[in-house]
């Protein structure tokens, strides 16, 4: 297991180490999931910022071939101490997903992209945004679940976990499809990347 070192390290190894812990996936959440993605079928899948793991593990269980990153130490151990023993388990990874070089992943490209109560957290989002697209397979599929704004009582201390509508935007921005789904507090986004500039030319 390599070990990042950046900002994002900074922030949340704190956290991981001292035991906070994040909303666990629920069977909502796991239907919206399989209707949007399918099966896995053996098919590839990256979790940017797996934490201890819920969602990787799940992409597991349905049939994706996942590996799930992330740049805190702990969170990646934690994930990894969860495997269930012989059989096909993921492949973690501790790697800033925003400054790490890219090539370092097991592989070249990924059909099924997620991404769980990360993209808030992250400052440079059109960059990071660059960086998804690079690695989404054509045809491939973004997942994206983040809280969005206004859904919480303005009095609630948790109200700016949501995205910002300019946010949202940007997040939803040059897809040729986007997909979403509501669930309490949040929003669950699939985003098809736009087809290469060379196919479109031969429409
Ligand atoms: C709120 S937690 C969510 C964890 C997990 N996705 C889940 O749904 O339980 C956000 C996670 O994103 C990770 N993270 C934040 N910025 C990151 C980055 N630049 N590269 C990799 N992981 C990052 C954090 O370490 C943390 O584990």
């Amino acid at each position: 297991m390599t070990t990042a070192s950046t900002t994002a390290t900074a922030y949340w190894e704190p956290l991981w180490s001292q035991g906070r812990r994040y909303r666990q996936l629920d069977d909502s959440e796991n239907q919206l999931l399989e209707q949007h993605l399918g099966a896995g079928r053996g098919r590839l899948a990256l979790d940017i910022g797996c934490g201890d793991g819920s969602l990787t593990r799940r992409l597991n269980e349905i049939g994706f071939r996942p590996t799930g990153i992330d740049c805190s130490p702990s969170a990646v151990a934690l994930a990894a101490a969860q495997d269930p023993g012989p059989g096909r388990v993921p492949v973690w990874q501790c790697m800033d997903f925003t400054t790490d070089d890219l090539a370092t992943l097991p592989e070249p490209a990924y059909p099924v992209i997620t991404c769980r109560l990360v993209y808030r957290w992250i400052d440079d989002k059109a960059a990071f945004l660059d960086r998804v697209r690079r690695l989404l397979a054509p045809g491939g599929t973004f997942w994206v679940v983040t809280e969005i704004t206004g859904r919480r009582p303005a009095t609630d201390p948790l109200q700016n976990l949501g995205i910002t509508p300019a946010q949202a935007e940007l997040l939803t921005t040059g897809w040729s499809a986007v997909r979403t789904a509501d669930l309490d507090v949040l929003r669950c986004y699939a985003l098809r990347p736009c087809p290469p500039c060379d196919l479109m030319e031969d429409r």
